[in-house]
């Protein structure tokens, strides 16, 4: 079984969306709800709407996928509203409400307005979108995310995970963790697209995206190894009842497979399911399923964090 479990909660299959992806519309949720996705994550949510950054503000390349959105999206009511409605029909099912405000008071308004709600769910909120000009990324700044931190657990009251940039410096890994460690953190996502990033056109001699001269945030396949490193330093350092989401370059069972043997509870699947869409939840059960079957192994809980090292 590909079951698993964060802060009490029970999860039919340990794969989901990651944020950002086929996530903002209902009708890019609904067909999450319709999909065998153990869980859903909603667009990276502001108070209000935005339209984002001007296009083009994505692109792929051989190994990976490449933007600059902007946080484009529909505003928290759309999605507060979304995951309401969804848990009316579904009661019992826990889904993730992504918020990613552009300031610390931003992020407060939400939050307290989802802490008055009915919303039983999780909240994933987002330290690490790179794409906001002008915008430093949160979960660089470990004082700021300390700060940010002790003001949502002044008074939030529900389960909440934080989503995290790549780090690539262990002692970055030791005072993130420092950090993260005092407070009653439900799970961490890590890690977001490497950030700022730049793809060059050789034919045109140009940028290939339009925002912020041309740097965007990195997915997919050739993030895998940042992603991997970060899973598993953050597993290690962590207190245990903060589970670990993986991101990062999954696009195929044998990539899950890594991820969990690092430390992840449960995995996000970005750049893939962008060109495949939910088909690929299917695909990548079936796949994760047939390399535990082989192994001998039953549950994800048997193998979770137990890499060895040489
Ligand atoms: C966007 C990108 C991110 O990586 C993120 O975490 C949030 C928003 C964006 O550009 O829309």
């Amino acid at each position: 079984s590909l079951a698993t479990e964060i802060a009490g909660r029970y999860f039919a299959s340990c794969l989901m969306n990651a944020a950002g992806i086929r996530c903002q519309s209902r009708r890019d949720l609904d067909a999450l709800v319709q999909s065998s996705a153990g869980a859903y994550v909603t667009k990276s949510a502001t108070p209000a709407p935005r339209s984002g950054n001007p296009a083009p503000r994505m692109a792929t390349f051989p190994n990976g996928s490449f933007n600059s959105m902007g946080l484009p999206n529909n505003g928290l009511a759309y999605y507060l509203d979304y995951v309401l409605a969804d848990e009316q029909k579904r009661p019992g099912k826990t889904n993730f409400l992504s918020l990613a405000g552009t300031s610390l008071a931003d992020n407060l308004a939400m939050l307290h307005q989802i802490n008055d709600s009915a919303y039983t769910g999780f909240v994933e909120l987002n330290l690490s979108c790179p794409n906001v000009p002008g915008h430093p990324q949160t979960g660089y700044d470990f004082e700021a995310t300390r700060q940010t931190l002790e003001a949502v657990f002044d008074f939030y009251q529900k389960p909440l995970g934080v989503k995290l940039p790549p780090y690539f410096d262990l002692a970055h890994f030791d005072a993130i963790a420092a950090v993260l460690n005092q407070f009653p953190l439900s799970f961490v996502t890590t890690i977001n697209s490497v950030g700022n990033g730049l793809l060059v056109n050789v034919e045109t001699e140009t940028v290939v995206i339009k925002p912020k001269g041309g740097f965007g945030g990195i997915g997919g396949a050739s993030v895998k190894p940042t992603a991997l490193a970060n899973v598993r330093a953050l597993s290690q350092r962590l207190n245990p009842a903060i589970a670990v989401i993986g991101v990062g370059g999954i696009m195929s069972g044998k990539d899950a497979f890594e991820h969990i043997l690092c430390g992840a509870s449960m995995l996000q699947i970005g750049t893939q399911f962008g060109y495949e869409g939910v088909a690929v939840f299917e695909r990548i059960a079936k796949e994760l399923g047939d390399i535990m079957l082989l192994k001998g192994y039953s549950s994800i809980d048997d193998f979770r964090g137990k890499l060895k090292t040489l």
